[in-house]
């Protein structure tokens, strides 16, 4: 091995965990202190005061935006929600019931071939613009998959509804209790942006190289439907659905800590203490369930984390943003496979916003291996070639 290589094994971060690569002015995880900021507010003034219109403007263009910036604003979301008709065609006629994930990620591909306009934007503004279209055609996207998935015909956007009343009103061609609409619009806020997360990384990395925008958002929804990141809310329904009451939640819990099982909805790479969005969907998970009668899951999750913090908090384990967002949309009749893309309709608002605001100060991302392997090896003619 080289000196060289000695050096890089000695500096290397396995997952880049810590490795600062950029600057950025539109988001701040305190790990330590479980606060959130967007471009200088806090995410609990946000999800109080916020809608998500004003909270993907702030990420975009820096700036809480006036009464006529949000009007324009929400105007131009509305005017890009539908999607030419030939890419839910394709998604149709695709062969394979994917995961809706993988529809979600070949559906924004599609949106980049079959529009009249397939190419790159050309400078960052016209790449703004594109960005300000796909956060609007992802809900759209997302309840036509949704729906296609259950074979009902998609419900065209109404252009009356704010975003996430009509992101619900798609997915359920019924127009939502006002709290159900809140408590979406509070979610899409809490999922908008978090720092250098897998999925904006892998989105910044595509963007890095001069690809375009279609490809980092593909990239940053594929990255998401993993379990370690965005998949985690599906598997966290799943298990408190196969809790039949309190105290199985307690003997489950008491045995994933006994064989050293990650339990899904906790923990975080950044997190040290409470996840400070897990806290405010808590509270809107205790309403929802109230609403729609599913209390009973909700005492289930409360035990679940009782019994995860006492025994882990230690370590800082504690519930993370897709514990209680799972459960809400749950209670919301929505589809367990729908739960990931609808953190992407949240997230890609932060996705946009970083991947234009990288692009201002451009660098390839090109970090290094370091090399374990032997070097020096004579090449073996296929005769001599015995390795058993
Ligand atoms: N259940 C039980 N123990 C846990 C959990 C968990 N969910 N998460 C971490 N721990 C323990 C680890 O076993 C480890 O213990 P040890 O020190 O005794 O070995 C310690 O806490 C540190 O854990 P790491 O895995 O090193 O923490 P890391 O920061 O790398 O992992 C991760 C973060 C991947 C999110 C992890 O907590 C996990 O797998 N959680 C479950 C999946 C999940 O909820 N993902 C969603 C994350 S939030 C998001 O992406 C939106």
């Amino acid at each position: 091995m080289t000196k060289e290589n000695q050096a890089d094994k000695q500096e290397f971060s396995k997952g880049l965990e810590g490795v600062i690569s950029n600057t950025t002015k539109i988001g701040y995880v305190d790990g330590q202190g479980g606060r959130l900021i967007y471009r200088g507010y806090d995410i609990r003034d946000l999800a109080e005061h916020a809608s998500y219109e004003e909270t993907a403007y702030l990420l975009l263009y820096g700036k809480l935006p006036d009464l006529k910036e949000l009007a324009d604003f929400s105007g131009k979301l509305v005017s890009y929600r539908d999607l030419p008709a030939d890419v839910l065609d394709r998604i149709v006629d695709l062969p394979c019931p994917c995961h809706p994930m993988s529809l979600l990620r070949t559906g924004i591909s599609l949106l980049e071939c079959m529009t009249d306009t397939c190419h790159t934007a050309e400078n960052l503004d016209s790449k703004r613009e594109e960005g300000i279209k796909l956060i609007a055609q992802m809900a759209t996207l997302t309840a036509a998959i949704a729906r296609l998935l259950k074979h009902q015909s998609p419900v065209s956007p109404d252009h009356h509804l704010s975003h996430s009343a009509n992101f619900l009103y798609m997915l359920s061609g019924k127009r939502a209790e006002p709290l159900a609409e809140r408590v979406m619009d509070v979610s899409l806020i809490l999922h908008a942006d978090h720092g250098m997360n897998a999925s904006t990384f892998a989105s910044m990395v595509v963007a890095s190289t001069l690809s375009d925008l279609y490809s980092s958002i593909t990239s940053g929804i594929a990255t998401l439907k993993g379990p370690l990141h965005g998949g985690a809310n599906e598997r966290v329904i799943q298990m408190l659905m196969s809790l039949g009451s309190v105290q199985e939640a307690e003997t489950y819990v008491g045995h994933a800590i006994a064989s050293k099982e990650k339990i899904m909805g906790f923990g975080h790479r950044v997190y040290k203490t409470y996840d400070p969005r897990a806290k405010i969907l808590q509270a809107y998970a205790r309403d929802v369930t109230e609403m729609t009668g599913n209390r009973r899951l909700f005492e289930i999750a409360e035990a679940v984390e009782k019994r995860v913090t006492e025994a882990y908090s230690q370590k800082g384990v504690f519930p993370n943003v897709d514990f209680y967002s799972g459960l809400i949309y749950h209670s919301l009749g929505i589809d367990r496979g729908i739960f990931t893309p609808i953190f992407a309709v949240g997230r890609i608002a932060g996705w946009v916003a970083r991947v234009i605001e990288y692009l201002e100060d451009n660098r390839l991302f090109r970090p290094r291996a370091v090399y374990v392997g032997p070097i020096d090896l004579p090449y073996l003619p296929m005769e001599k070639r015995n390795f058993s």
